[in-house]
């Protein structure tokens, strides 16, 4: 089937990345020894830790978010120790065979995919531990493969209460630059992103943002680590250099992003995407689909994942969207494969566009045989143009 117009890459992550960022990364490689590469990477350096919200070191890697997950446990760790790591869904599956791989002692703590951390399961589990064994608690903020948020503020007021020790690392590759995140005053240990989703930049960058703790727990860990060791790249990022080649061209593109962030300002780069998030599920709603988060409270701005009809299969109905109005939407991942789509409607991202995908996915359910009700669409344009809504009445338009 021959395609006109543009594709929509509806996926939560890569997402779709802005003219200006692409334009900002076709030049010239630099030298990445040479003063102007320093001013490049300073700048970019400190500009995520703008997003990050803290005031400790920020590192990048040249790598995919899964080696930012690796950086973060070879740096802070040892073989052996003891780690919790919350089951929400098949990114969390990734922290447990990572950290299984390098020796960690994991405990999987047991969750059904459709909720984030519970803060009582890790009460429970700190609780018993008076020895103080864990070392390590690792949640996944933005659980991409279900939609689901673990409150990451109240899972650290719980270690907090405990007086428990161990480091708190979390995972916000699918999070940052879309939902609220705050690494310095949710005393976050080591924060994981990556550039491909909230960021808006070409996959292949990673990044880790480090405590005061995380540091000095990096003095004593013992994993092997080479090319993830946080110690020569904070040596040679003090003066904009990196320890060896870094992804130039995507640090062109990341600095433009922030450059857009900053722009719109991070409370309207947040609000924008709750708006989409809440749009989104009116219209599954609508459909009467089943969204997978079932607790309001964790519900992700970032993307949605909704589970097809008994008997009908969530890749068949990618498969018609794909083919006939050129749109990919997320598969469902490990136990949610042929079960669940995912929409993502996090990055550069606008009301027409989810009114696109949205219409995308209403005529796809159709094609698709899908039983589904109608008004999907209309019940999003509802909470993006409330009825009775005027943008032309005095009360708007004045400041
Ligand atoms: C929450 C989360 N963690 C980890 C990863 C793995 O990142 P990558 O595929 O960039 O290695 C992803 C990727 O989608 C993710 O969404």
């Amino acid at each position: 089937m021959i395609h006109t117009g543009r594709h929509f890459l509806q996926i939560p992550g890569p997402t779709n990345v802005p003219d200006r960022v692409l334009r900002a990364m076709d030049r010239p490689v630099i030298d990445h020894r040479g003063p102007e590469f320093a001013v490049l990477s300073l700048e970019v350096l400190t500009g995520m830790q703008t997003i990050f919200q803290t005031k400790s070191p920020v590192i990048i890697f040249p790598s995919s978010g899964t080696g930012g997950c690796e950086a973060a446990l070879v740096n802070t760790l040892s073989p052996g120790d003891p780690v919790l790591i919350f089951e929400t869904g098949a990114f969390s599956q990734v922290w447990k065979r990572i950290a299984e791989a390098l020796g960690l002692r994991v405990e999987y703590v047991p969750g059904n995919w459709r909720r984030g951390a519970r803060p009582a399961d890790l009460e429970s589990r700190l609780a018993a531990d008076s020895s103080h064994a864990f070392k390590a608690v690792v949640v996944v903020h933005n659980e991409t493969s279900t939609g689901a948020v673990s409150r990451i503020a109240e899972l650290r007021r719980t270690m907090n209460r405990l007086r428990h020790p161990a480091l708190l690392i979390v995972d916000a590759i699918s999070s940052l630059g879309a939902m609220e995140y705050r690494h310095d005053e949710w005393e976050v240990d080591v924060t994981v992103c990556g550039s491909q989703k909230g960021l808006m930049v070409p996959p292949g960058l990673s990044f880790n943002a480090i405590s005061e703790k995380a540091l000095a727990a990096n003095k004593k860990a013992s994993l092997r680590r080479a090319y993830w060791d946080w110690e020569p790249m904070l040596n040679n990022n003090r003066e904009g250099l990196f320890p060896y080649t870094p992804a130039t061209n995507l640090l062109f593109a990341l600095r433009e992003a922030l450059h857009m962030l900053e722009e719109e300002g991070l409370p309207n780069v947040f609000r924008r995407h709750r708006r989409h998030g809440e749009a989104t599920r009116a219209a599954a709603r609508a459909w009467n689909l089943e969204i997978v988060c079932e607790d309001p409270e964790e519900y992700s701005s970032a993307m949605t994942a909704v589970f097809t009809p008994e008997g009908h299969n969530a890749d068949a109905l990618r498969k018609v969207i794909l083919e006939h109005f050129d749109m990919s939407l997320g598969a469902g991942l490990g136990k949610f494969a042929g079960k669940v789509f995912r929409i993502g409607h996090l990055g550069s991202f606008n009301d027409l566009m989810l009114a696109g995908t949205l219409s995308g996915v209403e005529m796809g359910l159709r094609l698709a045989g899908v039983p589904h009700d109608d008004g999907g669409v209309m019940a999003a344009l509802d909470i993006l143009a409330p009825p009775g809504s005027n943008a032309l009445s005095p009360s708007i338009v004045s400041p």
